[in-house]
């Protein structure tokens, strides 16, 4: 037996048949996504209260700090970037973020991502808002032309962000050297490593990640440890959509908690150092 594609959509006159409450998630993905990215924009050209010197605790939205104007001890990358650059009487680098080097792939990442694409393809450009809705669009071309095309360089940026991923480990290592050259911990500590370990469980559920682990194998039997391996990833693949919000959370929860630190609202709980 044959089956044959109709072309668009059935012929019925109301926008969804659907009774539930389907608007909502779209609307709460709008507003989590639109409070997250105001919070990051305004913290990363902030440009300040972003390294506490006692304990070495750089905020993720700073890492690695790349500017000649980035507090003492912050940088552990050196410094590419100019403290100043003036266009016009106007200071450029105010417009650059410190972090440059990393920021735009870490955007990328998470822009190309197969559940941010749903949840802002739904959210934003309501297309469709959710499933068994009309979309308001009259043409769909997916992602078949420019600039959605660019979606399928995900697997890129995943590897860009397994190298980030790196750096902010090493940021929470050397969090533990105290200004005095001793072992710390603190809260401070705890945090940046819960961020660290949510940040890689968040990179290897990634399904780009599961395809390099898994993927051009005839025989699962013949490849054991990349089996096993597949089955973590896999584990952590069903869950992808609940890590790119807790680690939404976290990156934001460590850059406040670091923030406040830095600015002197509190002080950080120390178990030792
Ligand atoms: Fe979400 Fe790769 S699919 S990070």
């Amino acid at each position: 037996m044959t089956t044959t594609a109709t072309g668009g959509r059935a012929a019925i006159a109301a926008r969804t048949l659907r009774t539930d409450r389907w608007w909502f998630p779209p609307a709460i993905q709008a507003f989590g996504l639109t409070a997250w990215v105001a919070y990051a924009t305004f913290r990363v050209f902030q440009q300040k209260d972003y390294f506490v010197t006692d304990y070495n605790y750089l905020t993720p939205f700073y890492s690695p700090c790349m500017s000649e104007a980035c507090v003492p001890g912050s940088s552990h990358f050196g410094q590419l970037l100019p403290a100043d650059l003036i266009v016009g009487g106007f200071d450029v680098m105010r417009l650059v973020p410190f972090a440059v080097v990393t920021l735009p792939f870490l955007l990328l990442f998470r822009l190309t991502c197969y559940y941010y694409r749903k949840a802002y393809y739904r959210a934003f450009w309501m297309s469709p808002p959710a499933c068994a809705v009309a979309e308001p669009h009259a043409k769909y071309s997916g992602e078949t032309r420019f600039p959605l095309l660019m979606q399928n360089f995900h697997r890129y940026f995943f590897y860009a962000a397994a190298i980030i991923s790196l750096i902010n480990t090493w940021d929470a290592i050397y969090a533990h050297h105290t200004h005095d050259g001793g072992f710390g911990l603190g809260l401070g500590n705890v945090i940046l490593w819960v961020n660290v370990i949510l940040l890689w469980a968040y990179t290897a559920s990634c399904h780009s990640c599961r395809s390099i682990i898994g993927g051009k194998l005839n025989h699962f039997s013949k490849h054991p440890v990349r089996y096993k391996l597949w089955q973590k990833v896999s584990f952590l693949n069903g869950r992808h959509m609940l890590l790119a919000w807790i680690t939404l959370g976290t990156l934001a929860l460590t850059d406040f908690y670091i923030m406040g630190l830095a600015a002197g609202w509190y002080s950080d709980l120390r178990f030792i150092g």
